[in-house]
């Protein structure tokens, strides 16, 4: 399906390279909002702004890649999807082909799980979700929706992760513990016990810094 992506930024680069080398998507453009636009083109492919995207693309034929990072716990990327499926575009999803992940893995809309990500058997993620590279997602671990893990966290087994929820470069997160919604996990951390909604939390082993 013809796709456009919503972001022209380092992460769209890295979800429009993924997309064109290793899926059978055809990437045809960028959108923006209109308060960001700054360029004509991305990539050597044009750049709408999303208000007046329909007069280039039909909702019914084209899906739009939201390709947000984190940014506010990862609400700006779902407000923008709200927007995409509003508007009455399709959505998709990836699943990078040297990805490691359970055949009946179910990877939900505008969800992207990156090269050398391991998603074990029994373990789910939800939709909207950022996997990115070398993260290890171990044996009936649940991610919820909207979350953002980065590359070489591990997440030990049947450990639940909240809604909303950022966890950071090469984190360790502990087995059978509950990470509560819109908590920031920092990078390099080891969280050993379950969090409070909205915290983040910092060091080995991390302690609440802060409400988010
Ligand atoms: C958690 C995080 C968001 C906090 O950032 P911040 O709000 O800007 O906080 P600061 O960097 O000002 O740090 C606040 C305090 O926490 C401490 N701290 C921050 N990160 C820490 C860490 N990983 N381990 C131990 N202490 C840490 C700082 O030393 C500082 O302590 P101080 O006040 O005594 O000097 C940030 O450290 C982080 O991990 N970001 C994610 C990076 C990442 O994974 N990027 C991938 C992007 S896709």
């Amino acid at each position: 399906m013809k796709v456009v992506i919503f972001g022209d930024g380092p992460f769209a680069s890295l979800v429009w390279h993924c997309l064109t080398h290793d899926s059978s998507h055809l990437v045809a453009a960028f959108t923006v909002e209109r308060a960001f636009l700054s360029k004509d083109r991305h990539n050597d492919l044009p750049v709408h702004a999303f208000e007046d995207i329909e007069e280039s693309f039909d909702p019914s034929e084209t899906a739009i890649a939201v390709a947000i990072g984190p940014h506010d716990n990862n609400r700006v990327r779902a407000r923008l999807l709200d927007q995409v499926k509003a508007r009455g575009f399709q959505t998709i999803s990836y699943l990078a082909s040297r990805a490691i992940a359970a055949s009946n893995l179910a990877v939900e809309e505008n969800t992207f799980i990156f090269d050398g990500a391991v998603i074990q058997p029994f373990a789910t993620v939800g939709g909207n979700c950022i996997i990115r590279s070398a993260a290890h997602v171990s044996h009936h671990v649940q991610v919820a929706d909207r979350c953002f893990i980065a590359a070489g966290a591990c997440i030990g087994g049947s450990t639940t992760i909240g809604v909303g929820t950022f966890i950071g470069l090469n984190a360790t997160i502990h087995d059978n513990i509950e990470i509560a919604p819109n908590c920031v996990i920092s990078a390099g951390s080891v969280l050993t016990r379950s969090t409070q909604a909205g915290g983040i939390y910092v060091g080995a082993p991390a302690r609440r810094l802060r409400q988010s």
